[in-house]
């Protein structure tokens, strides 16, 4: 057995959203969405104040897109819907046939050319209107969500088989509205990002139940939501105290959202009685963090038909000292997170390199989460601006990534069915704007025809995708018992 094959009918993709390629963002009656608002106000909140209006100029420049796609060869690609492009405030009180148009000519050619589409109906770009009556701060938000989901399902779901409701909760959630950083710059630390999450889980819920009640015998897709985790382990694997807060750490990310839509409907304990206590100490009566009634969980466990894993980096866990006066996030979890010095970085500071970490959490999702089917909906490297087309460093750590995904699937028999390189192409990256490049094909933003090139990262993909395997004999590992 050749162990540098993947399963038959492994999924192979690359996936982008639409803030961050679409550009046209006033085009053809578009909404205005948060995204648009944060990054016009200036104030150098985003790298040189730059803005996703023109990005990789996708609404109009499609064919160059689905160019690439076929040059690499993908079987799937992963994209997201402008929610404000469809729906201009948010509510199918006014529907944008052009939006509709647009996405229905994205997934026709697609499928003409034998590529699947998994679709995310939320990345980050919330309609303005809806933020201006709370966002995800409000519980209406989800009820709304559910109308738009519905909206979409019923559009595009003849065609469109996987779902992602929503990208990344917990970078929403935590940068959006505890730390400001992100759109829609609320900063309300200890309650902003417990609420923001709050409803998210619940708008996700509503909207599986509608696909599930109206859409999944007709259609017969799946439905699920994209969470990133980082890898995380004890900094001194002796120390009891770097264990705890370990656990903390991984309770107060991944276990935040996957709990209740994996395992019960509920948040973990940790989270519920640490912010419990320390809402305590702060002289409150009831917890920060809200509750679930036993109603609502009922209808969030198990709310997801596959595991949608966004994975980029690992971190090394030590307790963070602070004195829990003031409500926050990071006081409650009380855990930081700290990069080896060993570890490689990519151009963007967080992002350190470290394959082996996916392998871990492949695992680790496994044992938790009852044996889920793990797609990796996102996974890359970032290069600085300019980058270099030969980008043979951050090949080399793509293959390194997927080799450990092999030795998860094969020695871990973890059930991993799809990978997608995040991203196709180069693009608006939030706050870091067009500053790191994350893209398999390089785009050129001084051009106003916006070219893309594939870097060697691409040239090298196509070969993987077309193998389905490593291209590079590696003497990977030939018994389960050698990793
Ligand atoms: C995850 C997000 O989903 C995506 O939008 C972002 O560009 C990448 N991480 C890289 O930071």
């Amino acid at each position: 057995m050749d162990s540098s094959i993947f399963p038959k009918s492994f999924a192979w993709g690359a996936a982008t959203a639409a803030y961050q390629v679409e550009g046209g963002w006033d085009a053809d009656g578009k909404g205005l969405n948060v995204w648009d608002t944060f990054t016009h106000q200036g104030g150098d909140r985003v790298f040189k104040n730059q803005t996703g209006d023109v990005a990789c100029g996708s609404y109009t420049l499609w064919e160059e897109d689905l160019k690439c796609i076929k040059q690499l060869g993908l079987t799937h690609y992963r994209f997201s819907l402008s929610w404000s492009r469809l729906l201009p405030d948010g509510t199918t009180g006014f529907i944008n046939q052009k939006g509709i148009d647009y996405y229905n000519k994205m997934i026709d050619t697609l499928l003409e050319n034998n590529v699947i589409p998994i679709v995310t109906l939320y990345h980050f770009d919330m309609p303005q209107a809806l933020e201006d009556q709370g966002g995800w701060q409000s519980e209406k938000t989800a009820g709304v969500f559910e109308e738009y989901a519905e909206f979409c399902f019923k559009t595009f779901g003849d065609r469109v088989k996987m779902w992602i409701t929503i990208n990344e909760p917990y970078v929403v959630a935590k940068y959006g509205y505890e730390d400001g950083l992100f759109a829609p710059g609320k900063k309300e630390q200890g309650i902003g990002a417990y609420q923001a999450a709050h409803n998210m889980i619940k708008a996700h819920a509503k909207a599986w139940h509608n696909y599930n009640m109206f859409f999944r015998n007709q259609q017969k897709g799946l439905v699920s939501i994209a969470l990133d985790s980082d890898w995380a382990e004890p900094f001194d694997p002796n120390s009891t105290t770097d264990k705890e807060a370990t656990e903390r750490y991984l309770s107060f990310h991944l276990h935040w959202f996957a709990k209740p839509i994996f395992i019960d409907g509920d948040y973990p304990e940790i989270m519920k009685s640490e912010i419990f206590k320390k809402s305590k100490h702060q002289g409150l009566q009831l917890s920060r963090l809200p509750e679930f009634t036993n109603e609502e969980k009922v209808k969030i466990k198990g709310t997801a038909d596959f595991f949608c894993l966004n994975y980029y980096t690992t971190r090394k866990i030590r307790p963070r000292k602070t004195t829990h006066d003031e409500p926050s996030y990071s006081s409650d979890m009380a855990a930081e997170g700290i990069k080896d010095p060993n570890w490689p970085i990519s151009s963007i500071e967080w992002l350190a390199v470290v394959p082996w970490g996916i392998r871990k959490l492949l695992k680790y999702i496994k044992d938790t989460f009852a044996n889920p089917i793990i797609y990796i909906t996102e996974n890359g490297f970032a290069q600085s601006n300019p980058a270099s087309l030969e980008d043979t460093q951050r090949w080399t750590y793509f293959q390194e990534t997927l080799l450990e995904i092999l030795k998860a699937i094969k020695l871990d028999r973890v059930s991993v069915k799809g990978y997608l390189v995040w991203s196709l192409l180069d693009n608006f990256e939030w706050i870091s704007g067009y500053s790191a490049r994350f893209g398999l094909f390089h785009v050129d933003f001084h051009r106003i025809d916006l070219p893309r090139t594939p870097y060697i990262s691409a040239i090298e993909y196509s070969k993987v995708v077309k193998r389905n395997g490593l291209t590079k004999p590696m003497e990977c590992f030939g018994s389960p018992h050698n990793s």
